[in-house]
């Protein structure tokens, strides 16, 4: 068991089972990405492993960018605010893979669609290494999902409790 900040975490999925789902997402992109020179779009902070890990195992030609989001924060004006950092780069008609650490509401996917298709890309999909189906709202398909777990609230391998854990190589879920 694993102590951040306040609360106290157990293991849950180990590193070599994170592995295993990294490769499986890489065959895939590779399949699918044959020939083509996708641009890789890994979502900061959390995804900078993933990202990381698929864009290695990625065997052709590709470009690598990564862009920060800022999801609902609080203004006085309209009480949603969403900030793009690094997305000050011409995306038309390329094919993008953005990559996501996990995808659990939906909210960031939602907006991250809008604005690839403001970029006015050719096509993009998505690639995720958590996905949790019970809290997905969403009805956007995601393409490549590394492994699907239950709405519980996990750290390590890039996911954070209020900015720890991210170091961690195994994932922790919430002890309760
Ligand atoms: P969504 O917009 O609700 O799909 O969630 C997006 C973001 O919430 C993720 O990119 C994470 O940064 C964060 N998040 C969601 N679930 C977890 C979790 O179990 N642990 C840590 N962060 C999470
Ligand atoms: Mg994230």
């Amino acid at each position: 068991m694993i102590r951040l900040h306040d609360l106290y975490f157990e293991p849950f999925i180990s590193e070599e089972k994170i592995q295993k789902a990294i490769s499986e997402i890489a065959v895939k992109i590779n399949r699918d990405y044959k020939d083509k020179t996708p641009v890789f779009m890994g979502v900061l902070n959390g995804a900078f492993r993933v990202a990381s890990e698929v864009i290695s195992k990625f065997e052709g030609d590709c470009e690598v960018l990564f862009v920060k989001l800022k999801s609902y924060e609080k203004t006085a004006s309209t009480g949603k605010v969403e900030t793009f950092i690094g997305l000050d780069v011409d995306l038309k008609d390329r094919e993008v893979v953005v990559i996501e650490d996990i995808i659990d509401t939906g909210n960031t996917l939602e907006s991250l669609d809008s604005l690839l298709k403001n970029k006015n890309v050719k096509n993009y999909k998505i690639a995720t290494l958590f996905f949790k189906p019970e809290a997905y709202t969403k009805h956007h398909k995601i393409d490549y999902i590394g492994m699907e777990i239950p709405n519980d609230f996990i750290v390590g391998y890039g996911l954070d409790y209020d900015g720890l854990g991210r170091n961690l190589s195994q994932i922790y879920k919430l002890k309760k």
